[in-house]
């Protein structure tokens, strides 16, 4: 791999633990002013200095984040239908210049196999990926999950595999409680998971220790990180499951007493 790819994704990874916490807050690309980012702004920026990395759409990085920030932005750069028409039929939306003139460490689109739309989909993974590698941007793909689909340890690993084998960075997708560590053995390269629906902080948490120790690289989560009732002490307890080895009931109480610390301690 060449240095600048590598560069950029060890620049997501804490040196320490090798894992990271990628603050997902992409989702008004299909939602819009959904709960939680309907200020954009107000949520993610407390959240900065605690995320390894930024998730997110080039239109809300422009005009809600600031430029002096210091952590490394990947791009979601895939979108078209709206939370109201099928989701799987997407098209790349964001040029690879546009990714390296907003100083992006890397891209994420989505894939939706199994969905209506799963041959463009993959087509568009493998169209990204080409180009990226000319650039040395990493990919992310995000193994998406359509209505009907199942959200088990055959359909993601076979999402998962695919998402490799096209040629993927690394990849993100849904836990599931039974054999996600098959779902990480089939698939070669890093492996994220998003959080899915607001479920009780402690919930989320034990999802996230129950990933981390089945093999994920870390996370990338959205809602229940911005959704929680504290958002920041949210997202230093998720921090300290997945860098520091938290036992879930220790780490839910320092979601409930938090430390003033930033992810630099
Ligand atoms: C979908 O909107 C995006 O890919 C999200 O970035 C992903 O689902 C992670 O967010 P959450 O943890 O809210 O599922």
């Amino acid at each position: 791999m060449d240095w600048g790819m590598k560069n950029r994704i060890e620049s997501i990874f804490n040196r320490k633990s090798g894992k990271t916490v990628m603050l997902a807050v992409d989702h008004g690309y299909f939602q819009g002013p959904t709960t939680g980012l309907k200020k954009p702004a107000e949520t993610i920026n407390p959240l900065l200095p605690y995320c390894d990395s930024l998730f997110i759409t080039r239109g809300i990085l422009r005009n809600c984040i600031p430029s002096n920030i210091n952590v490394p932005v990947f791009l979601r750069v895939s979108g078209g239908p709206s939370v109201l028409k099928e989701l799987s039929d997407e098209e790349l939306t964001t040029s690879m210049k546009e990714a390296i003139r907003l100083n992006a460490s890397g891209v994420g689109m989505s894939i939706f196999v199994g969905g209506e739309y799963e041959t463009k989909t993959i087509s568009n993974l493998g169209r990204l990926v080409n180009e990226a590698e000319e650039y040395g941007i990493p990919v992310l793909a995000i193994t998406a999950v359509g209505k009907d689909m199942g959200r088990d340890a055959r359909y993601l690993g076979l999402a998962c595999r695919i998402a490799a084998e096209i040629g993927a960075h690394m990849v993100k997708t849904y836990y599931c409680a039974e054999d996600f560590e098959k779902v990480v053995e089939g698939c070669p390269v890093p492996i994220v998971i998003a959080g899915g629906k607001k479920i009780p902080e402690k919930d989320a948490l034990q999802m996230a220790h129950n990933a981390i120790s089945k093999g994920a690289a870390g996370v990338d989560m959205g809602r229940n990180i911005f959704q929680s009732e504290n958002p920041v002490s949210m997202i230093k307890a998720i921090r300290a499951v997945v860098h520091e080895g938290y036992s879930v009931d220790d780490a839910f109480e320092l979601y409930n007493n938090p430390k003033d610390d930033s992810k630099n301690n």
